[in-house]
């Protein structure tokens, strides 16, 4: 049984981050996505909200599961029994951070390999940042995340949460 962890902070998750998701889950047993809890000043979503919202969005896929973990992600593979750390690369330059990243995790712990997925070029300018920003000043963001995100970012612009 291998088990790949997906980390991320999926605040909210993309049409980008689903598509390395179910890649991924087509190589191995088990993916979990694990929501780090970090101390991100302004989230648009809490961790159980985007936890909540990962299972809605994936909740068809068996192998995938939705988790969240604390501290370092180094520490974290063995919490979920993983052999490897999943990340999506969708450009050039997304490289260096990833790759900077891995090694840092790799001098962590030194069973901590980290495997990298391109998703779909459809989604190589699609970032969790940019989707709050545009939401943040009232544009359309539904061609960019699955429709129930869609949904939860505009229920949140009608509460005046953003
Ligand atoms: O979706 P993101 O924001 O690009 O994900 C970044 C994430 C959560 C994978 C990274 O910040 C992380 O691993 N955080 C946990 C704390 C940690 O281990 N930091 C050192 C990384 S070398």
């Amino acid at each position: 049984m291998r088990t790949i962890l997906y980390p991320g902070s999926f605040d909210p998750v993309t049409n980008g981050h689903l598509d390395v998701t179910i890649r991924a889950s087509h190589i191995f047993d088990r993916v979990v996505v694990a929501v780090a809890v970090n101390s991100e000043k302004k989230p648009m979503f809490s961790i159980p909200e985007r936890m909540e919202l990962l299972r809605k969005v994936l909740k068809n896929y068996p192998n995938i599961e939705v988790a969240s973990f604390h501290g370092l992600l180094a520490n974290a593979l063995k919490e979920f029994d993983a052999c490897a750390v999943l990340r999506g690369l969708r450009a050039v330059s997304d490289f260096e951070y990833e790759f900077q990243m891995a090694l840092m995790n790799r001098q962590l712990n030194e069973e901590c390999e980290t495997l990298f997925v391109m998703p779909s070029p459809d989604y190589s300018f699609v970032s969790s940042r940019l989707i709050k920003e545009i939401a943040l000043n009232g544009g359309d963001v539904s061609a960019f995340v699955p429709p129930d995100i869609a949904r939860a970012i505009r229920k949140k612009a009608e509460e005046g949460n953003l």
